[in-house]
């Protein structure tokens, strides 16, 4: 188990004790940072505070939430109520074990059985058997959870449909009239949310990819013939539902064209058909242009790159916890978007470009903000240049949010 030590009277400090304090007293329900993707967080005991995130998020109440511990301790305990630190049989099931060793504190969610007798509100498991559970990697999360002393039931703190939350602004952004704290601990090292994954059936199953890539899960004890049990072939396809039957999800304002990897971004002339009344369209990079590549730059993309070279060995923290935070990139100060013209028989359309560059951890980490970023631009279209996930890395995380949060489908 972690340790985590306070300096209580350091200024940030002060924060995450009212953070702490809100969290057992209120049924206002508080956003924090977590190495995935900002969580919005209530006291996973208290109905009433549970409650409170479904109505802040405009979430249905049938989507179970994951139960955030600093623990290993603290888990066994909501696992077995009269569990002591001196019991030899561990109520966490042996299947979980490798896994926990290997990639928690971390992007993993691990389903387990709730016991009868739980101290789980039941608005948390939205009627299940089961309950998802995770210990987090953000310091700052750790010591919310740790102090506030009760597990923490956290979607991530979006509006219902929207991209998920990366940095503090997004946050802001999307719940600012409906809570009223948000821990700031900088851009989200990781990107997207966890991964889900199912031990209690057999063979074990992946219900979302994440953060940790099926390829690692497989090279664990017990694991090897893990199934991807969420569907994408039917996003793939891009097959028509029956109307209304669309699950949004991931989704800015825009509509997004989705190029699955091995088909080309359209330029030119092709542009047009993606525009709509304002002739803007939003471009998201992931192959075809690259800081590192000087070929075909033209100026202002030359500055950006030097720009992203400057800020790429830069590490800059946003809250006193210095010596936690250092290792945590300000990915978003990375976001360039470059903007052009293209005239076409339709007239000039203007294009907003932004390369994350060709590195997976990258694109992780900045493709929801650049979702976000081109929406507030108001473009028609975001078009994004989809990556090859057969690695089954976190690839497959990106692809699949990409492919919810996207109306049309070129390729694949
Ligand atoms: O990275 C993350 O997991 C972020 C941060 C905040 O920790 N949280 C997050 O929560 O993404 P949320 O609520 O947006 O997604 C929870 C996912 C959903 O896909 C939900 O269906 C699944 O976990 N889930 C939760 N409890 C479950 C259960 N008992 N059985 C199956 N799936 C469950
Ligand atoms: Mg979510």
């Amino acid at each position: 188990d972690l340790e985590i030590t306070l300096d209580a009277k350091a200024y940030d400090a002060q924060h995450i004790i009212a953070a702490a304090v809100q969290l057992r007293i209120s049924d206002v329900p508080v956003a924090f940072p977590t190495e995935t993707v900002y969580g919005l967080g209530a006291d996973a005991t208290r109905s009433e505070a549970v409650k409170g995130i479904y109505s802040a998020k405009g979430r249905p109440s049938d989507n179970p939430l994951i139960v955030h511990f600093s623990s290993l301790g603290q888990l066994r305990k909501v696992l077995r109520p009269d569990y002591n630190e001196s019991d030899t049989n561990d109520p966490i099931p042996a299947i979980y074990h490798p896994l926990i060793r290997r990639f928690w504190p971390g992007p993993l969610t691990i389903i387990l059985p709730n016991p009868s007798d739980s101290p789980l509100a039941p608005e948390v498991t939205a009627g299940l058997s089961t309950f998802g559970a995770r210990i987090p990697r953000h310091p700052l999360a750790l010591a919310l959870i740790s102090l506030s002393g009760r597990p923490i039931a956290a979607p991530s703190a979006n509006a219902s449909t929207k991209p998920s939350p990366t940095a503090a602004e997004h946050v802001a952004h999307d719940l600012d009239e409906k809570i009223d704290m948000i821990i700031d601990g900088g851009p989200c090292d990781v990107g997207v949310e966890s991964t889900v994954v199912d031990g209690l059936s057999s063979p074990p199953v992946v219900l979302r990819p994440g953060g940790v890539g099926i390829e690692e899960l497989r090279k664990c004890e017990g694991w090897k013939d893990v199934r991807v049990g969420y569907e994408d072939a039917a996003e793939k396809s891009g097959t028509p539902r029956a109307p209304g039957m669309k699950y949004r999800h991931y989704s800015p304002k825009a509509r997004v064209v989705l190029f699955e990897a091995g088909s080309r971004l359209p330029g030119g002339e092709e542009i047009v058909g993606h525009c709509q009344q304002n002739n803007r369209i939003g471009l998201i990079r992931t192959k075809t242009w690259d800081f590192n590549a000087n070929d075909e730059m033209t100026p202002i993309r030359r500055a950006a790159a030097q720009a992203v070279a400057h800020t790429n060995g830069h590490h800059e923290t946003s809250s006193g916890f210095a010596g936690m935070l250092q290792t945590l990139h300000k990915q978003h100060e990375r976001l360039l978007t470059t903007s052009h013209k293209i005239s076409t028989s339709a007239g000039d359309v203007a294009v907003l470009d932004i390369a994350l560059g060709r590195n997976v951890a990258d694109i992780a980490r900045g493709v929801f903000a650049a979702l976000r970023e081109l929406d507030l631009a108001g473009v028609d279209a975001i078009l994004v240049e989809g990556i090859d996930e057969s690695d089954n890395s976190v690839a497959a995380a990106v692809m699949n949010r990409l492919r919810k949060a996207a109306e049309v489908h070129v390729g694949g």
